[in-house]
C-alpha cells in the first residue's frame, strides 16, 4: 500500500548506456533528519515548521504514526510541513496498528518514544521490515521498564509485528551499544527523554548524530563526553520541555550519491547537486571516492540549522581500487551498494571491510550487491564481513535487457545502484522492481532522465 502517489509503477525498470550526464540539480531532503523533525515536533510544545521535508514513503509513515499518537501534522500547499506537538509525555494511545512500511528508522526510533509512553501500541511493517531485527532496540528499552510481545520469540528473535506497553514509571538507563547503530542510539535517547534523570548511551564508533544535534535545537540538554574504554558517552536529561522550532532539512547525501556516482562513471559527465548535507558522520563515501581518484569537489560550504551543507560536483574520470577500513563503515553505511558499483568500474580491487551491518538493512545488502554484480560479469567475493570487488578498469558487461532482472528485494538503494550501473555498463541493466525507490527518493527516475540518463519502465 502506498501512502503517497507513486510515480514508479511496480515492475521492472531498465537503464541503458548512453550520452554523458550533465546538469545542476537538487535531490530530496535528508531522510534521517526528516523523520526526526516530525517526531521531535510531535514531542514539543507549540509549532514546528519544517522546510524541505523528504516526501518519500518512509517519512509519510512517520507522519501518519505521529498523527495516530495525537500530534497535528499538516502540509501547506508550498510543501512546508507543520507539526503541533503534545509535549514530552503527552502522546495518546493509537486506536489502530502503526504500520511503518519499509522504514527501519521510523520503527526503531518510535519504539524508543513508545517505551516511556504509558500505553500499549501495536506495530507492523512490510515484508522487508518484518524480517529486520528489533531485539537490538527491545533489549535496552526493556531496561527502562517497557514490555514487548513480538513475533519470532520461539526462535529467540524479536520481529514485527509486535506490541509495546510503555512504562509509566521509567528508570534511567546507561547503555553501551553492542552494534554501531544510530537507530539504536536514538531509540535509547528518546526513551530517556520520557524518563526522569539522566540516560546515557555509550557508543564506541561514531554514528550519525542528527538526534543529538536536533534534540538540542528543540531545547533538550544533550551532552557528549569521552567514554571510559573509548568512544563517547551521550547523556540526555529527561522530561525537558521541548519547544517547537523551524527545521530546514538539507538534501540527503545518501540520495545525492546516486547521480554523483553516475556522473563519475559515464564518460564526459559533469553533475552538481546543490545544498547537500555534509555532516562528517555521513560523508565517508565522498572521502572514499576521492581516495579512488574521483574528481569530487565541494563548493559554497555553509551551516544551516546546525548542519554543514554545500554543493557537490562530480566529473567523470578513471577510478582506482582502494581499501575502505571498517572504522569508516558507520559514516557511509548506506552508500556501500553505490560504492560497490563504482568499484566495478575502477582499476584493481576495492576491499570494503567490516560490513556485517549490511546484512540487516532493507535487504541482505552484502548478498544482494554480490549477486547483482556477479550477474553483470563482475568478479566479487564476500569474505566474512568483507566485500571485495575486482574492478574491470572499464565498463562491466551489464545484464541483457531481455534476461532475468536483478532482484531488488524491496530495497530502494539496491534498485538505484544497479540502475546507475546500467548507465555506464556495456549493456543495459534491468532491475525487477524499482517501486521501493519511492521510499527515499521520489522523483529519482525523472531527475536522472533530466540529466540525460536513458532509463525506461519496460
Ligand atoms: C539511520 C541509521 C542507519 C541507516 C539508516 C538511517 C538513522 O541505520 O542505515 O538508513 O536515521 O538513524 P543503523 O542505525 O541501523 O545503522
Amino acid at each position: 500500500m502506498s501512502l503517497s502517489p507513486s510515480v514508479i509503477p511496480p515492475g521492472p525498470v531498465t537503464s541503458r548506456p548512453g550520452a554523458a550526464l550533465a546538469g545542476e540539480i537538487t535531490v530530496p531532503g535528508d531522510k534521517s533528519i526528516s523523520h526526526r523533525a516530525l517526531m521531535f515536533g510531535a514531542l514539543a510544545i507549540g509549532e514546528t515548521v519544517i522546510h524541505g521535508l523528504l516526501e518519500g514513503e518512509d517519512v509519510h509513515r512517520t507522519a501518519t504514526a505521529m498523527r495516530a499518537l495525537g500530534a497535528d501534522v499538516t502540509r501547506d500547499k508550498d510543501g512546508t510541513w507543520r507539526v503541533r506537538g503534545r509535549g514530552v509525555g503527552g502522546l495518546v494511545e493509537p486506536t489502530d496498528v502503526l504500520d511503518m512500511g519499509n522504514s527501519g528508522t521510523s520503527a526503531r526510533l518510535l519504539l524508543g518514544i513508545l517505551a516511556t509512553s504509558p500505553f500499549t501500541a501495536f506495530m507492523t511493517g512490510d515484508a522487508s521490515l518484518r524480517r529486520r531485527p528489533m531485539g537490538r532496540v527491545a533489549t535496552p528499552l526493556e531496561r527502562f521498564g517497557a514490555r514487548l510481545v513480538s513475533r519470532g520469540a520461539a526462535d529467540g528473535k524479536i520481529l514485527l509485528p509486535l506490541a509495546i506497553t510503555g512504562t509509566a514509571d521509567p528508570v534511567p538507563v546507561r547503555y553501551t551499544l553492542p552494534v554501531a547503530s544510530a537507530q539504536v542510539k536514538s531509540a535509547v535517547l528518546l526513551a530517556g527523554l520520557g524518563t526522569p534523570g539522566e540516560t546515557t548511551v555509550i557508543e564506541r564508533a561514531a554514528t550519525r548524530d542528527h538526534t543529538e544535534l536536533m534534540l538540542r535545537h528543540f531545547g533538550a540538554s544533550v551532552t557528549v563526553a569521552p567514554a571510559e574504554g573509548g568512544g563517547s558517552a551521550i547523556t540526555v536529561t529527561g522530561l525537558p520541555e521541548l519547544q517547537g522550532r523551524i527545521v530546514r532539512v538539507p538534501a540527503d547525501p545518501s540520495s545525492a550519491a546516486f547521480p554523483l556516482v553516475a556522473a563519475l562513471l559515464v564518460p564526459g559527465s559533469r553533475v552538481t547537486v546543490r545544498n547537500v548535507g555534509l555532516n562528517p558522520r555521513r560523508a565517508g563515501l565522498y572521502d572514499t571516492l576521492r581516495e579512488m581518484g574521483a574528481d569530487v569537489t565541494i563548493s559554497r560550504p555553509r551551516t544551516e540549522a546546525g548542519e554543514p551543507v554545500g554543493d557537490i560536483t562530480a566529473v567523470a574520470g578513471p577510478l582506482r581500487g582502494v581499501e575502505v577500513p571498517p572504522e569508516r563503515a558507520p559514516s557511509m553505511i548506506d552508500e556501500y551498494p553505490i560504492l560497490a558499483v563504482a568499484a566495478a568500474f575502477a582499476t584493481g580491487d576495492t576491499k570494503m571491510r567490516g560490513l556485517g551491518e549490511l546484512r540487516v538493512k532493507e535487504s541482505d545488502r552484502l548478498s544482494a550487491i554480490a549477486s547483482g554484480l556477479a550477474s553483470c560479469g563482475v568478479e566479487v567475493f564476500v569474505d566474512g564481513d568483507d566485500l571485495i570487488v575486482r574492478g574491470k578498469g572499464g565498463a562491466p558487461a551489464g545484464l541483457p535487457a531481455d534476461s532475468a532482472a536483478i532482484p531488488t528485494h524491496l530495497d530502494h538503494r539496491i534498485a538505484m545502484s544497479f540502475l546507475v550501473m546500467g548507465l555506464a555498463a556495456q549493456g543495459p541493466v534491468r532491475v525487477d522492481d524499482a517501486q521501493p525507490i519511492d521510499t527515499s527518493f521520489p522523483g529519482f527516475l525523472a531527475l536522472m532522465r533530466g540529466l540525460g540518463a536513458d532509463i525506461s519502465t519496460s
